[in-house]
């Protein structure tokens, strides 16, 4: 380490304690890998800040030296904007012990906590005051709200709750040059001009570090139907649930799309779930509803299952008689993705096209992939409500570790052509971050990428902060545009 480093990490230590900065390699390994595996750099040190203040000091100080920087959350991010970049050293700053609940405010159907809470906690303390707290998804026992405000994550109960971006009333941000914004508001109403705010959900750690948030509340359902329900084919599951929205309007709270090819994968990463059904089919959907008072949950969806079964859409289902089976049920849903993990490498995709086309948009990307790597398995699944389909692909057992980029690039592009003819979007969920980032340079156009690039200079000139994710660094922007 030389005198400058030293110095630097002296200035950190004052600011945060021993214990808040991490230099040596092996203390610093977990912040430099994904869930999914990934690793690219190494950083300058970690900061592990326990407060707002603290978080300025090191914005503040890293601007003066102009120092690069990443935010980090749980590292559950799929596109690879959390991890320090590989061509120079960032200093990660993890947002790990900023978690406090802040207070909670069942009245007002919201709650203000420190970003670094885990959603899973910040579900559990939302329950515990009668309230509900919507955004549910496969990573929530590790990623952070900070995270979750920074992907504008999504989850499987959009299609009700709408994704981070509905879900957030206030937040507190530390701008890349070391001012704090405060504007924890808890106003379920407020439109006086510009709406500075919702710039940061989505901005993927590119304008500022999220430190606080003031989150939208739900009342909690006291009852809930989950079912598994088993139809033929993709256009089947969107006939079901154009059926179950008109029948069961805002009650439905997630529909997604399970492939027979998932069940497998989820049984592979859990062996000790079992099939539900008795046979297997090509397809299924698990859905959810939820309602309080006197609506008759069970009686609504026993007559829209009657009717799917007249007309042939559903062909055989369970529904849970308890919690404890609705859980065993999203078990599924939940295993199948770390299913995929354990198969090695694979194209992850989170594209959206309308949801009268998901089926033709599947079956045209499945032939485009095959046509291209006839050993290739493409698996097609998830939000089918919001018309947001995982479309990923597990690559032929033997293939190489070192022909696998070249691979997936293809496959990629095959996809996202697909995509592109139904007007669709090839990141409807997971962010562009550094993986989905050529791809969404190539679709912009001349308009959109001026009004980005001036954002980001307004915020953050000095490209200091979550430089290169999203947007390119502009000493390379020549090559991407
Ligand atoms: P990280 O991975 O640490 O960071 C993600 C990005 O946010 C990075 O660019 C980082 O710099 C930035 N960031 C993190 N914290 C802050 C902060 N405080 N301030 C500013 N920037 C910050 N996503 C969905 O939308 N829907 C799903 O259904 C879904 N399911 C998933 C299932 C699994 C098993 C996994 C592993 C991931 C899933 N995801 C899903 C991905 C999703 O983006 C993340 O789970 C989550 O939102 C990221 O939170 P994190 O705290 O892990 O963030
Ligand atoms: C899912 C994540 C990966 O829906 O977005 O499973
Ligand atoms: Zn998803």
């Amino acid at each position: 380490m030389n005198d400058s480093t030293q110095e630097i990490i002296k200035t950190f230590t004052a600011i945060v304690g021993t214990s808040g900065v991490l230099v040596e390699a092996l203390d610093c390994a977990r912040y430099c890998r994904d869930w999914a595996r990934h690793e690219l750099g190494t950083p300058l040190a970690v900061v592990r800040p326990k407060n707002t203040e603290e978080v300025a000091q090191i914005v503040g100080f890293c601007h003066e030296r102009q120092l690069r920087m990443v935010p980090q959350g749980g590292h559950t991010g799929l596109v690879k904007g959390a991890m320090p970049d590989s061509r120079y050293p960032e200093v990660v700053i993890s947002l790990e012990r900023m978690t406090r609940i802040r207070n909670i405010d069942p009245l007002n159907f919201s709650m203000a906590v420190d970003s670094g809470c885990i959603l899973e906690e910040v579900k559990r303390v939302a329950e515990e005051h009668d309230c509900f707290f919507p955004l549910s998804l496969g990573a929530q026992g590790s990623c952070q709200i900070g995270g979750n405000i920074a992907t504008n994550a999504g989850g499987v109960n959009v299609l009700r709750y709408g994704m981070m971006r509905e879900l957030v009333l206030g937040l507190e941000v530390v701008l890349p040059n070391g001012e704090i914004w405060d504007c924890m508001q808890a106003l379920h109403k407020d439109n006086r001009g510009y709406n500075l705010q919702q710039l940061f959900l989505g901005s993927e750690g590119t304008l500022g570090i999220v430190t606080g948030a003031v989150l939208k509340l739900s009342p909690r359902s006291e009852q809930t139907q989950t079912a598994l329900l088993a139809v033929s084919s993709i256009e089947a599951a969107v006939q079901l649930y154009a059926q179950a929205r008109r029948a069961l309007s805002d009650l439905m709270s997630a529909f997604e799309l399970i492939p027979r090819q998932c069940l497998e994968l989820a049984f592979e990463a859990a062996p000790q779930l079992s099939d539900p059904l008795d046979s297997a089919y090509p397809y299924y959907v698990l859905m959810e509803l939820g309602a309080s008072g006197l609506v008759d949950l069970p009686g609504m969806l026993e007559t829209l299952l009657e009717a799917g079964m007249e007309d042939g859409t559903v062909l055989d289902g369970v529904l849970a008689a308890n919690a404890a089976q609705a859980a065993q049920l999203w078990l599924l849903r939940e295993s199948m993705v770390e299913g995929q993990l354990l198969r090695g490498e694979h194209l992850r995709t989170d594209v959206a096209v309308p949801i009268s086309a998901i089926a033709a948009c599947v079956e045209q990307a499945s032939a485009a992939v095959t046509a291209y790597s006839p050993e290739s398995l493409v698996i097609a699944y998830g939000h089918i409500g919001d018309g947001n389909l995982h479309i990923n692909v597990l690559p032929p057992n033997q293939t190489p570790a070192e022909a696998l980029p070249g691979l997936f690039a293809q496959l990629e592009s095959a996809i996202f052509s697909v995509v592109d003819s139904f007007e669709g979007s090839i990141s409807a969920e997971h962010g562009i971050g550094r993986s989905k980032q050529a791809a969404y340079l190539a679709r912009l156009s001349k308009t959109e990428r001026r009004l980005l690039a001036g954002i980001k200079a307004v915020f953050d000139p000095d490209e200091l902060m979550g430089a290169g994710r999203i947007l390119p660094l502009i000493e390379d922007s020549s090559t991407s545009s």
